[in-house]
């Protein structure tokens, strides 16, 4: 081994010049297959103590390993690593860290319902500092594909469909993981996933064919990446899917065109797991040597698990088909990282380093993500809350009513079950002896279609007061490759709520699920429905709290529930169309005259059996208190292009409890110079108000706000005329007009 100093001794040598001098050093007594080795990433599996895997770090042979989260595990690698390699270069150790570490919070669709940057930075924090405590480096996560079809399991791990709220919760996720300095105690490197347009993927089917065209693309599925690259993202990761011919793993277009040469990006690119060797499997390449070739070039810097860099790359620079320029530059970007995550002078996990956050602290911050993600779809004639005093006694049925660990969600690794507080727990803690909860389980899983149970559950809704039903799917429903073409209550979960009703008792549904679910067939049926998606370690607490009212429901729907799974794609910044469709034009299947001439109905873009609207638009949310919005004002009626709007309203809480409220801005640009979508978010403010309160909730739009890409594919801010709404979801009605003017331009006046 020879030492080389690559310790930083004073503070200035953090400067960038310094890390860019540190970096160019070590990189300069670097063999070809020492920087190969930087280049690859291993899964540890059950090999953490192998031999193998120990001699090919202490060859240099491995630069990242990934799914070793024991920090004795981890401290013996790394010890290999740094005292054994010739140039002791510290490991990276990556983990999907998606939502929560040993804490687990809501996933992230539900943490995108709370529509609060600040409290899922804060979650970011706590999974960053327990990740950190276990060994890990380096999070796979935020997830930022925008995701429009809720039959894609992984929807349930994105940040929902619309590229503004995904941005700004994608970077305070990852400012959450990764603090102001990476090499603080606590801190990870992030990777915003997956570069790019997998949510696309044809009929919500997993790694399936994505076909974005680049105008839709730079709209819509890049933004909240350039959000994360601006935001300081350590590292990216290239998507499993096929984008326009091309897989994102060998996308030169979106690594080296958009990525480094548009937006200037530092850090580095790592494949999915093993999807260098799948471009073969794509047919785009012909072997192991090809892929790794195209994926190089392209402008992927690190092989996950894939293994055909530490194959491959050595003959094919000898061969001169990849530059030595080519490998420089990815091995640059990776030592950067580890220089600035501080590895070199601190490569150990040290008890007590991460900072200590008491269980209680952690628990409270799970808490609060889950009360502001659940969503109140409906609430017929005031069902909930329910009153502690009104009532004697309560039916809890459900097959997810008492789930440690089903109601954690896709994702959880590293997550305690032991720590959950299920639905029922929740309720018998909050309820105590004074009301009395007749449990029946009625279904085995969520998918079971034996009704034997019924019985029971129905005689305990006819003994009880009120029935709460907790159903949905199980967190095996939802995730990675775990799409559905049915996204309706699975089993005879629907059939149960039929039975139940013959109670005639207040009957409230609590839905646990990893995406939006198609609940046409029952909505009807149910008096009030709390959405939770999969809400976490202190789900059942937070719903305790909200069925009883100790908390207002305040989530709102970052993605579109769709009446019908043949409504799907339906978002609701769609575009007008040429025949946009409206209540008088959308005759239903119901309503066709018989033998009506086929021009006499219609004529506008809707379904003959579903219409044109969803069953819960985005924005959705009710509250137990009830808000106005009022006195819609503008501070100009035209904004220049370099200013700013100030877009206020004053909002009233005419309800009697206090409650969060999420007021949510709109725009729509009239004309464009490619056609624009008919609403937009372009801001959302979560505010509390006591029971009467007013405030002026206001917004500031610049007019950057308002650019899009246009027919060549820059980015313009276009003159013209805009619409604006701000209210409670996407189907506000209160609106404003304002222009937007060039100064500049002859003859434009303000
Ligand atoms: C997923 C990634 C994940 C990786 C490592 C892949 O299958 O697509 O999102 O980070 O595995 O676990």
């Amino acid at each position: 081994m020879i030492t080389v100093n690559t310790a930083a001794t004073d503070p200035s040598e953090k400067s960038p010049a310094a890390l860019e001098r540190r970096v160019a050093a070590l990189l300069a007594r670097m063999t070809l297959a020492e920087k190969i080795g930087q280049m690859s990433q291993v899964h540890a599996g059950e090999g953490v103590a192998a031999t193998p895997l120990r001699e090919d770090i202490g060859a240099g042979r491995i630069g990242a390993v990934l799914n070793a989260v024991d920090p004795h595990a981890v401290n013996a690698l790394q010890r290999v690593a740094v005292e054994e390699s010739r140039l002791g270069i510290p490991l990276l150790f990556g983990r999907d860290v998606i939502h929560g570490f040993r804490t687990v919070l809501p996933i992230p669709l539900g943490q995108a319902a709370t529509f609060n940057p600040g409290l899922v930075r804060e979650g970011a924090r706590i999974a960053a500092i327990e990740a950190a405590a276990a060994g890990v480096n380096w999070t796979f996560a935020p997830m930022i594909d925008i995701a429009r079809d809720p039959r894609w399991g992984r929807i349930a791990e994105s940040l929902g469909e619309d590229p503004y709220l995904a941005s700004r919760l994608g970077v305070a996720m990852i400012e959450g993981f990764q603090g102001e300095d990476l090499a603080a105690p606590g801190a990870i490197a992030a990777c915003a996933k997956h570069f790019a347009g997998y949510g696309a993927s044809e009929s919500g089917r997993d790694y399936a064919t994505t076909n974005v065209p680049e105008n839709e693309l730079r709209n819509v599925y890049l933004p909240p990446f350039r959000a994360a690259v601006d935001a300081g993202v350590a590292t990216l990761m290239t998507s499993f899917s096929d984008l326009n011919g091309v897989p994102g793993t060998a996308n030169a277009f979106l690594l080296r065109q958009v990525l480094r040469r548009e937006w200037g990006f530092r850090g580095f690119v790592v494949s999915d797991w093993g999807s260098i060797p799948q471009l073969s499997v794509h047919g785009l390449t012909a072997d192991d040597a090809d892929a790794a070739c195209e994926a190089v070039t392209a402008g992927v810097d690190m092989d996950m698990a894939g293994g055909a860099y530490a194959a491959q790359l050595a003959r094919l620079v000898e061969e001169g088909r990849v530059s030595l320029e080519v490998i420089d530059a990815a091995v640059a970007c990776i030592l950067r990282l580890k220089f600035r995550l501080g590895l070199f002078e601190r490569p150990y996990v040290e008890p007590g380093r991460p900072p200590a956050v008491a269980l209680d602290e952690r628990l409270r911050i799970a808490k609060q993500v889950a009360l502001e993600s659940v969503v109140l779809l409906k609430n017929d004639a005031g069902t909930l809350p329910l009153s502690r005093t009104g009532i004697r006694s309560i039916a809890v049925i459900g097959p997810l009513a008492d789930e440690p660990y089903e109601q954690l969600g896709t994702w959880v690794f590293d997550g305690d079950p032991a720590l959950s507080i299920t639905g029922l727990q929740g309720l018998r803690d909050l309820l105590g002896t004074g009301v009395e909860i007749r449990y029946v389980r009625a279904l085995e899983t969520s998918r079971s279609r034996s009704t034997v149970g019924f019985h029971e559950a129905l005689d305990a809704a006819r003994a009880s007061d009120a029935v709460i039903l907790f159903l949905g799917e199980e967190s095996i429903l939802s995730g990675e490759a775990h799409s559905r073409a049915d996204i309706s209550l699975p089993g005879a979960q629907a059939e149960l709520v039929r039975r139940v009703r013959e109670a005639g008792k207040p009957l409230v549904a609590v839905i646990l699920a990893g995406r939006p679910l198609v609940l046409t067939d029952v909505i009807d049926d149910l008096d009030a429905v709390l959405f939770a998606w999969h809400p976490g370690t202190m789900g059942g607490a937070a719903l305790a709290d909200l069925l009883f009212g100790a908390e207002s429901p305040s989530g709102k729907l970052p993605v579109t529930f769709p009446r019908a799974v043949g409504q799907i794609p339906i978002y609701y910044s769609q575009k007008r169309g040429g025949k946009p469709p409206s209540a008088e034009s959308a005759v239903l299947i119901d309503d066709i005259p018989v033998r009506a001439p086929q021009t006499s109905i219609g004529n506008t873009s809707y379904h003959l059996d579903a219409g044109y609207r969803p069953l819960f638009p985005f924005g959705h949310g009710l509250s137990y208190a009830t808000f106005d919005y009022s006195n819609l004002r503008l501070d100009r009626p035209a904004l220049c292009i370099g200013e700013v709007l100030t877009v206020s309203v004053d909002l009233v809480n005419t309800g009697c409890v206090a409650a969060d409220e999420v007021a949510q801005l709109y725009v729509c640009d009239l004309v464009g110079n490619v056609t624009r979508p008919v609403r937009e978010l372009k801001g959302f403010r979560r505010v509390r108000l006591a029971p009467g309160e007013t405030v002026t909730v206001s917004f500031r739009l610049q007019s950057e706000d308002l650019a899009f890409f246009g027919r060549d594919n820059t980015l313009i801010v276009e003159p013209g005329e805009f619409h604006l709404w701000v209210g409670g979801s996407s189907e506000a009605g209160l609106r404003a007009a304002f222009r937007l003017v060039d100064a500049d331009a002859a003859g434009a006046s303000p």
